[in-house]
């Protein structure tokens, strides 16, 4: 039987953490962190995330604002929030909540943000600079799964890694920042033959492609570690991920639960790289 990572649980260690340099950073340098998080639209599982991350933005002791916008919002009005907040020095880090209606050009909004504020890692900007290596601002999600395997001790050097899933989000900067840990990686997706098998390689497997219960026993070597990223809803409307957690727990060492795994430390990750873009934006002052 496998262990389960506890995501919850090191996510709140480290909020609790960060709660403690943010009021060091405070009353150092008289600098809050500042996250602004731009939501557009109604999409409800979008609105339960923007809630949870301005929570825990003001329980870590952070400045923390919610522009909500309607569906309608043009893009250009859109476009003129966020430059209104890359001018905003009160805020460090800007998120603009995906997906976005369909009659704004995401790839335009993700080019407006200042990538220093980019606590996403979503601009161009940041997505080259973890290509060629030099992590600024990186992806929440993985950049927090990476946070786990290093708690949970996870060897990955030398190791065969198997990412299912190719999104800018989650499924690409994840295959980086494995390599970057020297892991032997295969991206793979909807359309890859012989899924299973290949997943069958993995002696560490991360599923992100967003079908509830899609990887079975079938696609997991034993003993191998299994980081669920899925957020699905069952026809009860329970949250499920996207691995069948009872059996594929029976042969995998390590696997992440859902809720509980790597949700939280999305969140988590989000806080960390808006206090050090804070910490930047001290540093750089003083200077
Ligand atoms: N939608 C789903 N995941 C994310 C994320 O990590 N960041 C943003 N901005 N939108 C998302």
């Amino acid at each position: 039987m496998a262990q389960i990572i506890d995501g919850k649980g090191l996510a709140q260690q480290i909020q609790h953490e960060l709660s403690k340099k943010v009021q060091l950073l405070k009353s150092q340098h008289g600098v809050v962190p500042g996250l602004v998080v731009i939501l557009v639209g109604d999409n409800p599982a979008s609105q339960v995330y923007v809630r949870n991350k301005e929570r825990s933005a003001l329980a870590a002791g952070f400045l923390s604002e919610t522009v909500r916008l309607p569906e309608s919002t043009t893009e250009e009005a859109l476009l003129n929030v966020v430059k209104k907040y890359n001018q905003d020095d009160r805020f460090h880090g800007i998120l603009v909540q995906l997906p976005l209606p369909e009659h704004i050009n995401e790839q335009n909004v993700l080019l407006a943000i200042n990538p220093e504020k980019d606590v996403d890692g979503f601009h161009p900007t940041n997505m080259g600079n973890l290509w060629s290596g030099n992590r600024v601002m990186v992806p929440c999600t993985p950049a927090g799964i990476m946070k786990m395997l290093e708690a949970y001790q996870v060897e990955i050097e030398g190791k065969t890694a198997v990412v299912i899933g190719r999104s800018n989000i989650v499924g690409k900067p994840m295959a980086h920042l494995l390599i970057e840990q020297n892991a032997t990686v295969t991206l793979t997706h909807s359309k890859t033959q012989n899924l299973p098998e290949v997943c069958q390689t993995a002696d560490i497997l991360v599923v992100a492609i967003g079908r509830g219960h899609f990887v079975t026993k079938d696609f997991v070597k034993p003993g191998a570690v299994v980081i669920d990223v899925g957020m699905n809803r069952d026809e009860n409307g329970k949250l499920i991920g996207d691995v069948k957690f009872d059996e594929v727990a029976e042969i995998a060492s390590l696997i992440t639960p859902v809720p509980g795994g790597v949700g939280p430390m999305t969140i988590t990750m989000l806080l960390e790289q808006t206090y050090k873009a804070a910490l930047r934006s001290s540093s750089s002052k003083e200077e």
